[in-house]
């Protein structure tokens, strides 16, 4: 079993399509991989299409049906927001102990590499007065750091890589995942990040990127 939790710098930078693309490639070569969304926010019941658990639960190979829908995300809130707030909307208190106790089950149980997808970035709220770092470093696991290519994405990605550095849980690589139209060259901003962070692996994932050895591989997915 191997447990790999994914993170970014930010919403909408491409976790999930990480993680889909992580999950059929090591599918694909045989290993029974999961993934656990243990907490998704901005989820509407009536519409499941499109969302992280819907994707997640495609790129498994398995349909969608309510009892999938509660093994991978068993805690959906409705307001688009981070998690303990949507929570509160809903007259309930989300804790870091909460998530955790689905987590440690879930890495115990896994006959397969477990995916672990966080929500907004990692210094986003996760629970009450806990940041998605905070549950990494609880759940002491190996932590991807998913960064666009966007005008910005270089500072997001260094102060996202000096958070996580400075608590101890430094990521074990970070993926440079193509921004759509964000006309800034994505092979200068590759350079330039790895340029301030020798020896961090760096994965680029251009748009609509099908290959996912090459960062299963890095990730150590595959041993
Ligand atoms: N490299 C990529 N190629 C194509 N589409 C991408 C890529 N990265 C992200 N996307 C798309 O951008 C949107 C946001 O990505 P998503 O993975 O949902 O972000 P996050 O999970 O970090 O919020 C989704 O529609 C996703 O399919
Ligand atoms: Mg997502």
């Amino acid at each position: 079993m191997s447990g790999l939790f994914i993170t970014a710098t930010g919403t909408d930078c491409g976790k999930t399509f990480v993680t889909a693309g992580l999950l059929r490639h090591l599918r694909a070569a045989g290993l029974p991989a999961r993934a656990l969304k243990p907490v998704v926010s901005g989820f509407d019941p009536a519409s499941p299409a499109g969302s992280d658990p819907a994707v997640l639960i495609e790129a498994m190979g398995e349909p969608f049906t309510p009892a999938a829908l509660d093994a991978i995300a068993p805690l959906r809130f409705k307001a688009p927001l981070a998690p303990n707030m949507a929570a509160r909307l809903e007259g309930r208190r989300l804790t870091l102990d909460d998530i955790l106790r689905l987590c440690a089950p879930a890495l115990r149980a896994a006959r397969g590499p477990l995916l672990i997808e966080g929500a907004g970035g990692v210094m986003s709220p996760l629970a009450e007065g806990a940041t998605c770092l905070d549950a990494i470093m609880a759940l002491r696991l190996p932590a991807l750091l998913v960064t666009g290519s966007y005008l910005g994405a270089i500072s997001h990605a260094l102060t996202a890589h000096a958070a996580m550095w400075a608590a101890g849980c430094a990521p074990c690589a970070i993926v440079l995942c193509e921004s759509e139209g964000s006309g800034v060259s994505f092979a200068e901003t590759l350079a330039e990040i790895a340029g301030f962070l020798p020896g961090v692996p760096l994965a680029p994932i251009r748009r609509g990127e099908t290959d996912f050895g090459p960062l299963a591989s890095v990730c150590g997915l595959l041993a």
